[in-house]
């Protein structure tokens, strides 16, 4: 079945874009006696969940911050079970984002990760490429101190002082091509950013909520995005 989206005009209630930091999957499987990789391995259920409840609310565009630039501090078991869930979910879900018009796109220096898996991301970006759907972004290896540093200097490299400005520097950011974030929600309890977004968050509306990553589902993104709807934005005005 195809959710043809209706997308949000300026002043709906349904945000644009909205971003997750997916946390606690870890504790989910320890909660359950479970190996974290268990842990894992449900929490890329809950991303289908998610991404097909954000489809439906017609959302344009969702983030998920599935690998920081500081996750290689894990154990190398741990990475390569992710990588090993990255790869079967691109294999597997690729299909169904062609049928449902999604274009994939990835945040943050993927290129590190191993040559098979950067294929099949380069492999599923091209064939996504065309599509006018929904944007469906996912952070792998991202880090915003590394964006916003990969911006300034390649801005230094191109103009002069004083035309670096705040369009130049978004310009110049990997959220270049997506509407502006409206939502930002951490799961599991945890209140920071760990490195996500940081320049795209100076006005999004932020959502802790101690649900663990795995057990996020379409009633807590609709909670989530009713939230989001009571929310007065002021954008520093009265
Ligand atoms: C989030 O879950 C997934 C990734 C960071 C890849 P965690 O693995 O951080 O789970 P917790 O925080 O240990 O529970
Ligand atoms: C943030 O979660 C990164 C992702 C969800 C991919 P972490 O679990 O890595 O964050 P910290 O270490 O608790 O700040
Ligand atoms: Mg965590």
């Amino acid at each position: 079945m195809s959710t043809a989206p209706v997308f949000a005009g300026p002043d709906a209630a349904v945000p644009r874009h909205v971003a997750i930091i997916m946390d606690g999957n870890g504790r989910w499987a320890k909660r359950r006696l479970l190996p974290r990789a268990a842990g894992h391995r449900a929490g890329v259920e809950a991303v289908r969940r998610v991404t097909r409840a954000a489809r439906a609310l017609g959302i344009e565009a969702l983030t998920l911050y599935a690998f920081s630039s500081e996750n290689w501090r894990r154990p190398a078991e741990e990475i390569g079970d992710l990588m090993g869930l990255l790869r079967l979910f691109i294999r597997s879900d690729l299909a169904e984002f062609q049928r449902e018009n999604v274009r994939l796109r990835i945040l943050g220096d993927y290129r590190r990760f191993p040559t098979d898996v950067v294929t099949l991301i380069d492999d599923a970006l091209a064939r996504t490429a065309a599509n006018t759907g929904p944007s469906l972004a996912i952070a792998l290896n991202y880090g915003a101190q590394a964006e916003l540093t990969r911006a300034a200097r390649r801005l230094a490299e191109r103009l002069p002082p004083e035309q670096i400005d705040e369009a130049a520097i978004e310009g110049e950011l990997e959220t270049r091509e997506l509407p502006p974030l409206d939502l930002l929600i951490r799961t599991s309890g945890e209140h920071r950013l760990s490195n996500f977004l940081l320049w795209q968050a100076a006005y999004a509306e932020l959502l802790f909520v101690d649900t663990l990553w795995p057990d996020f589902g379409a009633d807590e993104l609709s909670a989530a995005v009713a939230d989001f709807g009571q929310r007065q934005r002021r954008f520093g005005g009265l």
